[in-house]
């Protein structure tokens, strides 16, 4: 149990609200009363007051190994001590170095170098300048247009987040919309009433077809995908979908960019999901946040023989790859996500996490028998229940908020940490997780979703 410090809770929030957070909402920005999280061990998280909280989303679908690893803090510390930084530009480091390999080691076969960034976002950059460069070395240099999916979510710089797809993170924000296309969102759930799941998958693959068609396929550079897209509400492709896709872009010559931020790193019992899972045999592999489990901020951007191979070696006489951060291969962040690599490894997590998923999957679903819950789906220990307000019309809710907040808070006061994307209880707890502690979250999760129903009903929001 951690020790209870005792923190001002009031004199924190106050000076939370000079910090201008993610998605901050700028209509209330000085007035903001978030949680302050001051600890975390296993599963759990404690707030500033002392509360112990399940932690539901594992930060941010990235505290893979738990809270509170002392084995991870004292590589950080030690590594610290020893030699923090020095510039990576043509000078070399243990960790990274280190890390470099074991992911090599545990990546599809001939994925044999890594590029390293600061987190997600940059690693969807890097891969799509990577992408670019390609491009122009081959001589093509008109081959550069890119395609992502609505529901998408790949990060916050203006690459990554022109590459998102999610419809309300677009007000107000400017995007590169010349050369990044959006498909329609492979999501089941939305398919036209009447077409069967197959139909539904065929008409999504032929999307992309017709896409690379439409543009010529001498101008499609590469195909961005999350294999679940996490963020646009842990959204799971129906089968087959990504090894068609995946053969499309092989058969026009283009790149097919696997973002595994979310979904490598256990989450669906596999380091990387893409080939294991999907069957995909991508050419570029985005990671992130599993990597270090959230200890330190690191990306990854693996790249696979067949194209790196293209734009290096003897022939490549006098071309540089012009990219990269000053804490590229940042030793204490390596440090953490080989110390963090190691644990997955001897605790087994990868084989835990395959057999305690299924159980979960299991007892979210088992709530679909609540009124208001419209769809619950998920794989491994990722999964997300969304809530309608009428199940009928499958409307784009106004009132999406409404449930959304009264769940999190109903939750929150019982325990249990949600933070839903507007009206999606998105779950994808620490992969440590116990059946009993998935008895404890999923008790908590129906209690505050059958509360905050009552409440809309009660108001006459829902009426179901
Ligand atoms: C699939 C995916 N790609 C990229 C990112 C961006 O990562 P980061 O927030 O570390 O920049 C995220 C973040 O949630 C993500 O879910």
């Amino acid at each position: 149990m951690i020790p209870k410090i005792p923190f001002d809770t009031a004199d924190l929030r106050a000076k939370d609200n000079r910090w201008i957070h993610p998605w901050q909402d700028m209509s209330d920005i000085d007035h903001q009363k978030r949680t302050v999280i001051t600890g975390g061990e296993g599963v759990y998280v404690y707030d500033s007051d002392g509360n112990r909280l399940m932690d539901g989303p594992a930060g941010m679908w990235c505290v893979n190994v738990g809270h509170g690893r002392s084995e991870i803090a004292e590589a950080i510390a030690e590594q610290a001590r020893r030699m923090t930084y020095y510039s990576p530009w043509s000078l070399a480091n243990g960790p990274a170095a280190e890390l470099a390999a074991k992911l090599v080691e545990i990546a599809p076969d001939e994925f044999n170098h890594v590029f390293f960034t600061t987190g997600g976002s940059t690693a969807v950059d890097s891969a799509l300048r990577f992408v670019m460069f390609f491009n122009n070395v081959l001589g093509r240099p008109e081959k550069k247009h890119i395609i992502s999916r609505h529901d998408a979510y790949h990060g916050s710089t203006y690459l990554s987040a022109s590459c998102s797809g999610k419809v309300r993170d677009k007000n107000y924000m400017d995007f590169v919309s010349d050369f990044i296309h959006h498909l329609p969102s492979p999501n089941p759930y939305r398919r036209p009433d009447g077409m069967s799941i197959e139909d539904f998958c065929e008409a999504r693959v032929k999307d992309l077809e017709e896409k690379i068609l439409g543009l010529g396929p001498e101008k499609v550079a590469a195909f961005i995908a999350e294999p679940i897209l996490a963020s646009g509400g842990v959204i799971v492709p129906p089968d087959g979908y990504h090894a068609k896709c995946m053969e499309i872009c092989r058969n026009h010559d283009v790149l097919y960019i696997s973002d595994e931020v979310v979904t490598g790193f256990g989450r669906l019992g596999h380091f990387f999901s893409s080939k294991d899972v999907f069957d995909v045999d991508a050419d570029i592999i985005i990671s992130a946040k599993g990597l270090t489990s959230g200890y330190q901020p690191l990306g990854a951007v693996l790249i696979h023989d067949r194209v790196l191979s293209r734009v290096s070696g003897p022939d490549a006489e006098g071309v540089s790859f012009s990219s990269g951060f000053t804490y590229s291969g940042h030793p204490v962040a390596c440090a953490a996500a080989l110390k963090n690599i190691e644990i997955m490894e001897r605790e087994d997590l990868m084989v835990h996490v395959r057999e305690v998923s299924p159980y979960f999957q299991d007892r979210l679903r088992a709530m679909l028998d609540i009124p208001i819950v419209g769809d619950v789906r998920g794989m491994g220990l990722m999964g997300c229940i969304e809530c309608v307000i009428s199940r009928d019309r499958k409307d784009p809710l106004t009132l999406d908020y409404e449930i959304g907040n009264r769940i999190d808070k109903y939750c929150q006061d019982l325990g249990l940490l949600v933070r839903p994307m507007i009206n999606m209880c998105v779950m994808s707890p620490p992969l440590t997780i116990t059946r009993k502690q998935i008895d404890e979250m999923m008790q908590i999760l129906r209690k505050g979703i059958e509360l905050a129903m009552e409440d809309v009903r009660n108001e006459g929001i829902w009426d179901g």
